[in-house]
């Protein structure tokens, strides 16, 4: 009898607490939108491009699928297709379980969600500019996803984002909001292509892999950048490894300047599902009435070669993305490589007279300005935060060095790490609550540092405030470094508290975002560039509000080479700063240095000071046939060959947007026995129209011709694309910058 009665006792209780624990059906009937309308009768969605066409299908249940990415005139149609949303719970009895682009937790634990086509909308943003907005709508909650789609038809690439809203009238967590997902067919081979962001080991070496069956993740997870971690986009080549010019292709940047998670997992029935969001640490929460945006996504397409699909994104950057896309950068000197923190005035008055002499048109006072007394930043221990000159070594602040850069003609930079305090610091000292920490915990450094509480909107007006006072009171300056040497190693936001947690990684990059925003805005004039321990700012994130980026620390261009070679995957070389150093020793020649160089935005990192007069006299030569071929190289299209991981020969050409002029620039780094003699390939050019072949950057001491003795300088645009340009290497670390041009 006791036993029984224990029985009955344990069910009542067990179901007493079932029914505290599972939601009533009326849960659901409150929040359940109006379905006034039938199911929709099915939807076709087309959107076109100048060369491709995508297409989307909602069912008649709603249910709303890809149905074609291709070519449009028909020629080629890339695999990527499925569902778009599936749903949980799962009804597709045979079928796999597919991880979908969104999850969420609801207030009461469920993981369900069902989203269905509700409506469209379409306007042009701008010419050639076509917003979609697919609006999808839970069937039981009252959640809305809007699918935003942004076709630029003249580059043929696209945008794509999510906005997540919440309309419950309870708190959702949602730990994953995909900003692009696709499924695709992969009876073919798929192959996956990406870059490290470590200046010295991942960033010159490709990452080519072909995706095999389970699931392959890509995950950056230092919260604020991915210096640890892939650069946030990749390539997927549809069939086998993308060359240049061959094999279909699909190249994808993440807009976002922090933790990033993609992902390829290829099921059982060969299809690959993919992802790219935020790499979040928790859930970020959504409240009721809320809403979420995910980061936007930028994507291409070529069906043959990954040149084409970067020549695409390029020209997209420069005219929609980059601040000034189309405004040449000046070629800089920065004071970090040959003086570390040890500037001052004097020093620096006497750097820029030399560079100015070299034909340098921009000179960057590096890190080491700031912070007085105990907190002085003569070493990485001390002075983040404290952003007033230091009075022993700016003793006037910028007031001679700025009429001094105005006598010579040469413009002045700076540089910033504002969101970083050193506890070393009178900054640290009076805002302990502006940084960074998890309660009870040491506080982890990294290079003596902490990231502040970014998330926090005064630290955020402090941080603007910071940059904009100065360049306020010095309107002459011209460039701004924006740098950031630690990742998010404290990651609890005082700011946020206990319960919002989860929206840290979103409020810390959103926070650093819009104050980039406000200064590019409110300083027009001005070249912000986006750094972080060399190239952990080196994505699509940052590059929205800053007109370049720093790709590396690494600088001996037999490294670095390759490393620039990578980033022109994604970045155009306007962007992508290219300093000529001492590093590599001295028995690498300059002319080496800068023909290295030349490929993007190039620049110097010496100390005038410490260099001979030959280096200097080379640079100079260096610096005036960079001049030449700025424009054709900054603003022109690229056309890369070998890749210099895959030859000793590598090289590449740039044309003008006019056609008019060419660059080609062929090195020859291996160990082969010297002379050597290499043909490089040439692209893009008018074929009807006669270009003659000049050779430049060849210094005194260093002039031998690289151009192959004999041959015919004036061909045809279709002839040099023929024949190639025939050149003559003499020595290991060799190479040759020849201009083709047709006037
Ligand atoms: C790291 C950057 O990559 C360098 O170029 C330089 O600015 C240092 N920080 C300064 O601390």
């Amino acid at each position: 009898g006791f036993e029984r009665a224990n029985n009955t006792m344990k069910k009542t209780l067990l179901l007493l607490a079932v029914s505290l624990l599972v939601p009533p059906a009326a849960i659901y009937a409150e929040n359940t939108p109006p379905t006034s309308q039938a199911p929709p009768a099915g939807k076709r969605i087309e959107l076109k491009t100048k060369s491709l066409e995508l297409v989307y299908q909602a069912d008649g249940k709603g249910r709303l699928s890809l149905e074609k990415v291709g070519s449009l005139d028909g020629s080629w149609t890339s695999p990527l297709k499925g569902p778009l949303f599936p749903s949980m719970p799962c009804h597709d009895e045979n079928g796999p379980r597919y991880t979908g682009p969104i999850s969420i937790v609801t207030a009461y634990g469920s993981n369900g969600m069902d989203l269905r086509y509700e409506s469209l909308s379409s306007e042009t943003s701008a010419p050639g500019v076509e917003h979609l907005t697919i609006t999808l709508q839970d069937r039981v909650q009252a959640i809305t996803v809007e699918l935003h789609i942004r076709a630029y038809a003249a580059e043929d690439t696209i945008e794509q984002w999510l906005v997540f809203k919440n309309n419950t009238g309870k708190p959702i967590q949602v730990p994953r909001l995909a900003s692009l997902y696709f499924q695709a067919d992969a009876k073919q081979e798929i192959h996956l292509e990406w870059y490290g962001s470590n200046e010295y080991h991942t960033a010159g070496e490709p990452f080519r892999e072909k995706l095999n069956m389970g699931a392959r993740v890509l995950e950056s997870r230092d919260g604020n950048r991915h210096k640890a971690g892939p650069i946030p986009a990749f390539i997927l080549g549809f069939g086998a490894t993308p060359t240049e010019t061959t094999v279909p292709c699909m190249i994808v940047a993440f807009e976002w300047p922090g933790s990033t998670r993609f992902s390829f997992e290829i099921n059982e029935q060969k299809i690959l599902e993919a992802s790219a969001e935020v790499n979040q640490s928790q859930p970020p929460v959504v409240e009721d009435g809320e809403s979420m945006a995910s980061p936007r996504s930028v994507f291409t397409f070529s069906k043959s070669g990954m040149g084409e699909a970067s020549r695409n994104l390029h020209r997209w950057t420069r005219t929609h993305l980059l601040p000034d896309g189309n405004r040449l950068r000046l070629i800089d000197n920065n004071s970090w490589e040959g003086c570390s923190m040890d500037v001052s005035e004097n020093a620096v008055l006497k750097m820029m007279e030399d560079s100015a002499n070299l034909g340098i048109e921009l000179y960057v006072l590096d890190d080491g300005w700031f912070g007085n007394g105990a907190e002085a930043r003569t070493s990485p221990r001390a002075g983040l935060g404290d952003w007033q000159f230091n009075k022993d070594r700016f003793p006037q602040g910028l007031d001679n060095i700025m009429e001094a850069a105005k006598k010579m003609g040469i413009e002045f930079g700076i540089w910033f790490e504002p969101e970083m305090v050193n506890p070393k610091s009178k900054l640290f000292q009076s805002k302990p609550e502006w940084v960074m920490r998890n309660p009870g915990h040491e506080l982890a450094l990294q290079r003596g540092q902490a990231a502040l509480d970014v998330a926090n909107p005064d630290v955020q007006e402090f941080m603007f405030a910071s940059v904009n006072d100065l360049l306020t009171a010095y309107p002459g300056i011209r460039f701004v470094k924006w740098d950031c040497n630690s990742n998010i190693n404290n990651p609890y936001s005082p700011y946020l508290g206990p319960s919002r947690q989860g929206n840290m990684l979103n409020a810390y990059n959103n926070g650093y975002l819009g104050v980039m925003r406000r200064l590019v805005e409110a300083h027009p004039g001005v070249d912000f560039q986006a750094c972080a321990a060399g190239g952990g700012r080196a994505n699509y994130g940052a590059m929205r509000y800053s007109q370049t980026f720093w790709p590396s620390d690494a600088t001996d261009p037999r490294y670095r080479i390759r490393a620039q070679w990578n980033f022109s995957r994604f970045m155009p070389p306007l962007a992508i700063t290219a300093h000529v150093t001492h590093a590599g020793g001295e028995s690498l020649h300059p002319k080496f240095r800068f023909d290295v160089s030349m490929m993007c935005q190039l620049g110097m990192e010496v100390d005038t000071r410490k260099s001979t007069p030959e280096y200097l006299a080379a640079a100079k030569t260096g610096i005036a046939a960079y001049k030449q071929v700025r424009e054709i190289v900054q603003l022109g299209d690229q056309y890369r060959h070998a890749h210099p991981s895959d030859s000793s020969t590598p090289s590449m050409n740039f044309v003008s947007r006019d056609l008019k002029k060419a660059l080609v620039l062929a090195y020859q780094i291996g160990s082969a026995p010297n002379p050597i003699s290499f043909t490089a390939p040439v692209s893009g050019l008018d074929p009807n129209v006669v270009y003659e072949a000049v050779e430049i950057n060849l210094p005194e001491g260093d002039a031998t011709p690289r151009l192959a003795p004999g041959v015919e300088r004036r061909q045809t645009g279709a002839a040099w694309m023929a024949n190639g340009v025939p050149v003559v290497f003499t020595r290991q670390c060799d190479s040759a910058a020849i201009v083709l041009d047709s006037k």
